[in-house]
């Protein structure tokens, strides 16, 4: 009996300290839920989604939850979250996707799982870099009818214009449908016509840089006007820097999350992030990280020189297409029509800006931000 109660008060202390150490061990990243149960956060988060997880990460550090809709979404902000979001092989793209692809296209789950890698590895070939130059002419061609509706000057919001153009696409769609008919599981984003926007927009709000972009055409396509151009893959590749400067503006403004779902517990720093969380990736803030873009606010199309474009490669921490095996396939698509759109529209048109270059609107979390109010231009046909 004498000894039963030091004994009992080791056994219990030490039961005490295996929970204290297990609950440590599968302690979760700190959590934001709101009072409603299931509903949790969704109030808050959903008023301006971008703008919450840049507050969420200063309040709470470099990983945290938010519980919204009995789901769980936990993003990493930092370095080693980020590696695990990227290399991790107990992530995974494909159960991430699969439900949002079979509300906008319902596409099952059992097909998408059977198709989705063949599919992926087709697109990727078709629209890779090395490939994609017999898009060219197409593409030149259908810009040019397309720029003709705008008539020989006027004022216009550049969104509407940009939007316009691309809602009349279904030259493109058609397009795609005719080389690509495995883009068809896929519903076209706004991706493209809001960068164009972008870029548009931020080359007009820089003087300088639209002087440059104006005397490099003159010498490479010849003095500017309303010719009929054809633009070749030479010519292109001598137009960096309106490449760069759709780089820079994608850099700024990139896809709010890219995701991942959980498939076995992972720790990341001191926290345990159990399976089935989607783990989500900001590059719209990661692209805001002055450690990795010094000035990260500011539109610096030079920046891109360092970067390997021949060998297809971008800045290092450029994330706005994704990562890994299932990173964009049409990324150099989009990169050659928005390149072609802004030569001919430069080409043909003598354009400035009426209103200054708008901020873009938080609300938008998937996907290209949008601009929070319009941005009128003028133009008048070259003669
Ligand atoms: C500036 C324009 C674009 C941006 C910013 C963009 C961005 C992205 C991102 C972030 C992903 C997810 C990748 C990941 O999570 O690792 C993605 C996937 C995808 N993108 Fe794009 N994209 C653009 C244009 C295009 C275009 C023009 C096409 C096709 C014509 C396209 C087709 C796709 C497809 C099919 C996927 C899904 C890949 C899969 O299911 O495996 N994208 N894109």
């Amino acid at each position: 009996m004498e000894l039963f109660f030091p004994t009992m008060s080791i056994i219990l202390g030490c039961v005490a300290l295996l929970l204290l150490l297990q609950w440590k061990n599968f302690r979760g990243p700190p959590c934001i839920g709101g009072w409603i149960p299931w509903i949790g956060a969704a109030f808050e988060f959903g008023k301006a989604p971008l703008e919450f997880i840049e507050k969420a990460r200063i309040k709470y550090g470099p990983i945290f939850t938010v519980f919204i809709m009995g789901k769980r979404m936990t993003f990493v902000t930092e370095e080693v979250g980020i590696d695990v979001f990227l290399r991790s092989k107990k992530v995974d793209f494909e159960l991430a996707v699969q439900t949002p692809i079979y509300r906008t296209v319902s596409v099952p789950g059992n097909i998408f799982f059977a198709l989705h890698e063949k599919l992926y590895i087709m697109m990727k070939g078709k629209m890779g870099a090395l490939n994609l130059y017999h898009f060219n002419e197409q593409l030149t061609e259908e810009l040019h009818r397309q720029l003709e509706k705008l008539g020989s000057h006027g004022t216009t919001d550049l969104n509407n214009l940009v939007r316009s153009w691309s809602q009349s696409k279904k030259w493109l769609l058609a397009l795609l449908e005719e080389n690509l008919p495995e883009t068809r599981l896929y519903k076209p984003t706004k991706d493209n016509p809001m960068i164009a926007f972008w870029t548009l927009a931020f080359i007009l709000s820089h003087p300088e840089v639209h002087k440059t972009i104006m005397e490099d055409m003159v010498s490479v396509l010849g003095p500017a006007g309303k010719e009929k151009i054809k633009i070749s893959e030479d010519d292109l590749k001598k137009l960096m820097l309106i490449k760069w400067c759709i780089l820079e503006t994608i850099r700024l403004r990139a896809p709010g999350v890219i995701t991942r779902m959980v498939v076995e517990p992972i720790r990341i720093l001191n926290y345990t992030v159990p399976p089935g969380d989607l783990l989500m990736l900001s590059p719209f803030w990661l692209h805001r990280n002055p450690e990795y873009f010094p000035e990260p606010d500011s539109f610096k199309p030079e920046r891109w020189k360092k970067a390997n474009l021949e060998k297809h490669a971008f800045l290092d921490n450029f994330l706005a297409f994704g990562y890994g095996k299932y990173q964009c396939p049409g990324r150099w698509l989009a990169l050659l029509e928005i390149q072609i759109c802004i030569i001919l529209i430069f080409y043909k048109y003598d354009c400035h800006l009426l209103d200054p270059l708008p901020k873009q609107s938080f609300l938008h979390l998937v996907g290209v931000p949008h601009p929070e109010r319009q941005c009128r231009i003028e133009y008048r046909q070259r003669k």
